[in-house]
């Protein structure tokens, strides 16, 4: 707890996009400049531009109108983390620490307190800016929704949201076709958005990291499907899903990204197995970025509003090294430590697995 009264806010928004990021940039401005006369400095591009020292003052008209809108206003980027930063050298890239540099922009600007919107990369960048003496303040973002310390992160509600209407225009052209339609959706490690869009979708065949597959167990699904007379399956693949012999499937791996693996084509493979195993005739969707682009749902809107204004109040309160959480029905705060120490993982004998098994969707696992 801090006894120096607030005055300039930083904000920025690090790692991959998600619908709601404008919603809490607008809480935060509307709350910290209007409530509170504070003025918010917006940083570019996430930890890239705070290494750069790429900010401005957001002003009122910035910032309003933009709870519709998807993407974030600032800009983001997954590849600034200041502790790996990569600069050019004399040999070309070279990985330095460039946290010093941050912490100057960050004195530089004359900042009391940063609101770092983000996942679990965010998360963990920001609680080393914070041993070195910044006033950090957490909000939980993320379409995976994989952060273990808030029952939601914002976003999760419109990718979710996404993945299931996917689904349902998946079904009646598969059902036409007699096809099984396989769907990948993103996640990384968590299966999250499979195992719910799975569900709200009807999938018959959910796949999911937590749970891996044998190939036998999808291939005898899909078959039982057809010799019954049900001519079309959909298949749920979490791109993070893998056989249980076989490892996951990345599509490339980049070490200038906080995380350097890129997930891709399990959809794919999925897809071309269940043709070559049963001879049925299969299309793989992979819905990528569509999960992420647009508006955000009304849930998403509102919780990224609640989000930002616990964030200004913890603000105001001098309360830092905190991330804005949802508990049940609330709005809370846990320290960021205790965040990012456990990944949000789907329980696989939790409640919504059951249901899912109990309305007969298969895991692959049995
Ligand atoms: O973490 C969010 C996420 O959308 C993942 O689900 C996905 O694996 C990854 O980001 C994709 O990252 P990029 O936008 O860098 O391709």
């Amino acid at each position: 707890m801090s006894d120096k009264k607030v005055k300039r806010i930083g904000i920025l928004t690090g790692g991959g996009d998600c619908p709601g990021l404008n919603a809490v940039i607008r809480a935060v401005s509307k709350s910290g400049i209007n409530d509170h006369g504070m003025t918010v400095v917006g940083i570019e591009d996430g930890f890239e531009g705070f290494v750069e020292g790429r900010m401005h003052e957001l002003s009122r008209t910035e910032s309003s109108g933009i709870i519709s809108l998807g993407g974030t206003i600032l800009g983001t980027s997954n590849k600034g983390d200041p502790f790996h930063y990569p600069a050019e050298g004399n040999n070309g890239i070279e990985i330095v620490d460039a946290s010093p540099r941050t912490l100057k922009h960050y004195k530089g600007w004359g900042l009391d307190c940063l609101i770092a919107i983000g996942g679990d990369g965010t998360m963990h960048i920001s609680n080393r800016l914070g041993e070195m003496g910044m006033n950090i303040i957490g909000v939980p973002k993320t379409i995976d929704n994989d952060l273990e310390a808030t029952d939601q992160t914002f976003g999760f509600d419109t990718a979710l949201s996404i993945a299931t209407e996917a689904i349902d225009r998946l079904h009646t052209t598969g059902s036409s076709h007699h096809r099984v339609m396989v769907i990948e959706v993103m996640g990384r490690y968590a299966g999250w958005i499979a195992l719910q869009a799975g569900l709200a979708g009807g999938a018959d065949i959910t796949l999911i990291p937590e749970i891996p597959f044998s190939w036998g167990a999808v291939f005898q699904k899909v078959i039982e499907r057809s010799t019954r007379g049900n001519r079309f399956s959909i298949v749920c693949v979490a791109e993070g899903a893998k056989a249980a012999d076989e490892g996951i499937v990345v599509k490339e791996t980049d070490t200038k990204r906080t995380d350097p693996i890129r997930f891709g084509g399990i959809g794919e493979h999925v897809s071309q197995r269940i043709t070559q195993e049963t001879g049925l005739e299969t299309r793989v969707t992979v819905l990528g970025h569509l999960q992420r682009g647009g508006s955000p749902t009304a849930y998403d809107r509102i919780l990224a509003t609640r989000y930002g204004t616990k964030a200004v109040e913890l603000a105001v309160q001098g309360k830092f090294g905190l991330m804005v959480s949802l508990r049940g029905l609330f709005v809370t705060s846990v320290p960021i430590a205790e965040a990012i120490a456990h990944q949000r993982l789907v329980p696989v004998d939790g409640e919504i697995v059951k249901s899912s098994r109990a309305v007969g969707i298969s895991f692959g696992d049995e």
